[in-house]
């Protein structure tokens, strides 16, 4: 037994880059797209990314047009992005589709010229990888770009799914809090849970049983989500640092002002 696990962890090390699949659901029947299928589309191209999001310096991708993969989605639509380690990115589909100047691209990784490895604990940014250009048009944030991404997905929009971790509608829309859970949505849910509710598996929830403006100072919070490692130092930490520049000061007041809403806005039990 001892032995077997043994094997398979060294497998699992040095297993050379290999073809793979992406599932999309939108709904009307599961497809599957392979390495190979999709490494031989018409459609491919070769993008410059300047300001690459996982490998923090410019790359060169073979890349489909994102949209071309979702046909039959509208602007309405609703998008979940699942990698295989756990990460659940939330992309209204609209971003993808209006063309505001930002273009999403499927990356795939050609087996026969793999990537590199991503810095620190991230792993390998294979098989697929959502990357964008000029994402700054449309305001696309860093979890945006799902990596080892395993699977796309139409689902009903995020309030309607997870009820538990929408403020109360009688809230202004332009209010802190409002404000506030809009970029929870796009900034943090991709890892996080909240009141138990969502599809990351990455990180700990951040309201139940205690949220984090309950058990830590403000400032301490603050400097936290600008940079983890300023709190507490250990080598596998997992939470990437929000600057001002994927944050905005005012996106960060609002997104501590939702959660300290939400502490006391936990499910009756
Ligand atoms: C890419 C995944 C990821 C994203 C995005 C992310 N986090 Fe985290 N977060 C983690 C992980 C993982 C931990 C556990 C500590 C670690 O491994 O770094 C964590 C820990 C935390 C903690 C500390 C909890 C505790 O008690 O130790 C807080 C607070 C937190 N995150 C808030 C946020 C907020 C707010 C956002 C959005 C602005 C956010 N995180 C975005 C992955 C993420």
């Amino acid at each position: 037994m001892k032995l077997l696990i043994l094997y398979l962890l060294v497998l699992s090390v040095t297993l050379p880059v290999t073809a793979a699949e992406l599932k999309v659901d939108l709904g009307q029947g599961a497809m599957t797209y392979r390495t190979e299928a999709l490494l031989k589309r018409p459609d491919i191209r070769t993008i410059n990314v300047p300001a690459d999001v996982a490998f923090g310096h410019a790359m060169q991708y073979r890349a489909v047009p994102l949209a071309a993969l979702l046909k039959g989605i509208g602007p309405g639509d609703h998008l979940q992005f699942v990698a295989s380690d756990g990460f659940a990115a939330e992309i209204p589909a609209e971003i993808i589709l209006n063309h505001r100047g930002s273009e999403a691209w499927l990356a795939i990784e050609d087996p026969a010229h793999p990537w590199p490895a991503l810095s620190k604990n991230h792993g390998h940014a294979g098989p697929f990888y959502v990357v964008w250009t000029q994402p700054q048009a449309a305001h696309v944030g860093p979890e945006q770009w799902p990596y080892q991404l395993a699977m796309i997905r139409r689902l009903d929009s995020v309030a309607t799914r997870f009820p538990a971790i929408v403020p109360d509608p009688s809230l202004p829309a332009d209010s802190e809090v409002q404000r506030g859970f809009v970029v929870f949505q796009r900034t943090c849910f991709a890892c996080h849970t909240l009141n138990g509710q969502g599809d990351a598996k990455l990180g700990p929830d951040l309201n139940i049983p205690h949220g984090p403006t309950e058990y830590l100072r403000a400032d301490l919070l603050r400097a936290y989500i600008r940079n983890p490692q300023s709190l507490r130092q250990w080598p596998q930490a997992k939470m990437p640092g929000f600057d001002a520049q994927a944050l905005s000061d005012r996106d960060l007041d609002a997104v501590l002002g939702y959660l300290h809403y939400m502490a006391s806005h936990k499910p009756a039990h």
